[in-house]
C-alpha cells in the first residue's frame, strides 16, 4: 500500500469516508483515525499499529453535538468538565451507546470521547462527518508521534494517508478521565494539569492500579513511550559522569559533552520535545539517554509519568 501524503483536508477525509485509516496531528500528537462505526476499518488501525486487542481506542468529534452519538448517559461531573475543557487535551471515559462497535472500545461497556482543539483536527473531523476513533499514529510500544515524519517512519506503508500539519503543541497525550464513577477519577496524566482539572471538579482522584485487579485503563499495562535506548532519571546532569556515547535531555545545561543534547527552556517546552528526542536518539543509534526529572505540577506530573515508564522498560 502507498501511503498518501497531503496537505488537504478533504482529500483525507475523503479517505475517512470510504472506510480507510489516516494519520492526522491534534494539539497532543499525532492520531491513526477510522471512522468509529466502520468495524474494518477500525480493525484496519490495530492491524497497522500491531496493537493489542484489549486496549481501546478514543473517539474524536468535532462538536459537542456528536457526544450523544457515542455517550449513553454524561454524569453532572462529566458535563461541568465538557463544558469546560471541550475543546482541549482531555479524554472523558462514558458509558458507550450500542451503536459504537465493541471493536473500538475493546469490549469494554464505555467509550473515551475526546474533542480535539487543533484547527487542523477540528476542520479535518468536521470533513469526516463521523465520530473518528484514533489512538495515537505510533506503532504499538515506540514513543507517540509529534511530527508528521515520525508517524511516516513507523506507518508508511501500513495506512492510507497521513495529513500534513506542523509540530503538535503539547507533545504529550491527553488527559484520560473515568466519569463512570463518582467522583471521576484519572485513568492517564496528560497535557490538561490535574491543577485545571481540579479547578472545576475539586474530588477528582488519581487512579492507582492495584495488581491484583483488572487494569481500568488497560493500555497502560502496555511497554510506552519508550525509545530503544535505555533511560535513565538524574535529579541534575552533575550527577553524570563524561559519557559521550549517550544523550541527555533536560531544563540545566551539562557540562560534559554527550552525543545529543536537548537543553529546554521550560517544562512545557521539554514536553513537547522529549518524544521527538527520543526518536532522534534511537535513529543515531544511541544507547543511554538521561533524562533531568522535574517538579510535578502542571503538565511537570504528565512528563514525569511518561519519563519513568520510558525508564522502566
Ligand atoms: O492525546 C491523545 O489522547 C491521543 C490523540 C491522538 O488524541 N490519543 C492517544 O490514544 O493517546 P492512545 O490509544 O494511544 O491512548 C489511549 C489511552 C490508552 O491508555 C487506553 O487504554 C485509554 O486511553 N482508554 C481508551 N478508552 C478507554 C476506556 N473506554 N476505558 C479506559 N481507558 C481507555
Ligand atoms: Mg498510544
Amino acid at each position: 500500500m502507498t501511503t498518501v501524503l497531503t496537505r488537504s483536508i478533504a482529500e483525507a477525509a475523503e479517505f475517512i469516508r470510504s472506510g480507510g485509516i489516516v494519520a492526522f496531528p491534534t494539539e497532543t500528537v499525532y492520531g491513526l483515525g477510522a471512522d468509529v462505526f466502520n468495524v474494518d476499518a477500525v480493525a484496519r488501525i490495530f492491524e497497522a499499529k500491531q496493537r493489542p486487542p484489549d486496549n481501546p481506542l478514543i473517539a474524536h468529534i468535532s462538536e459537542r453535538g456528536q457526544i450523544e452519538l457515542l455517550a449513553a448517559e454524561i454524569s453532572i461531573d462529566a458535563s461541568a468538565l465538557i463544558e469546560a475543557f471541550f475543546p482541549g487535551p482531555l479524554t472523558l471515559v462514558v458509558p458507550k451507546t450500542s451503536r459504537v462497535p465493541l471493536i473500538a472500545t475493546a469490549g469494554l461497556e464505555t467509550i473515551g470521547v475526546r474533542m480535539p482543539s487543533a484547527k487542523l483536527a477540528r476542520e479535518f473531523l468536521k470533513a469526516c462527518g463521523t465520530p473518528v476513533a484514533a489512538p495515537s499514529a505510533n506503532l504499538s510500544g515506540r514513543p507517540s508521534p509529534t511530527t508528521w515524519q515520525a508517524v511516516l517512519e513507523d506507518l508508511d506503508g501500513r495506512i492510507d494517508c497521513i495529513l500534513q500539519g506542523e509540530a503538535t503543541d503539547h507533545g504529550l497525550e491527553s488527559t484520560v478521565v473515568d466519569c463512570t464513577i463518582m467522583p471521576p477519577v484519572i485513568l492517564r496524566l496528560g497535557s490538561l494539569s490535574i491543577e485545571a482539572l481540579r479547578s472545576m471538579v475539586p474530588e477528582i482522584g488519581i487512579h492507582r492500579q492495584d495488581a491484583a485487579l483488572p487494569p481500568r485503563s488497560p493500555g497502560l499495562r502496555y511497554k510506552h513511550y519508550a525509545p530503544n535506548a535505555r533511560v535513565v532519571l538524574v535529579d541534575s546532569p552533575s550527577e553524570i559522569g563524561a559519557d559521550t556515547g549517550s544523550a541527555y535531555i533536560g531544563l540545566t545545561e551539562p557540562v560534559g559533552e554527550f552525543a545529543e543534547t536537548m537543553v529546554c527552556g521550560s517544562v512545557e517546552d521539554y514536553a513537547h520535545t522529549v518524544f521527538a528526542f527520543f526518536r532522534k536518539c534511537d535513529k543515531a543509534g544511541i544507547d543511554t539517554i538521561y533524562c533531568q526529572m522535574v517538579s510535578e505540577s502542571g503538565i511537570g506530573a504528565a512528563l514525569m509519568d511518561r519519563l519513568r515508564r520510558a525508564a522502566s522498560h
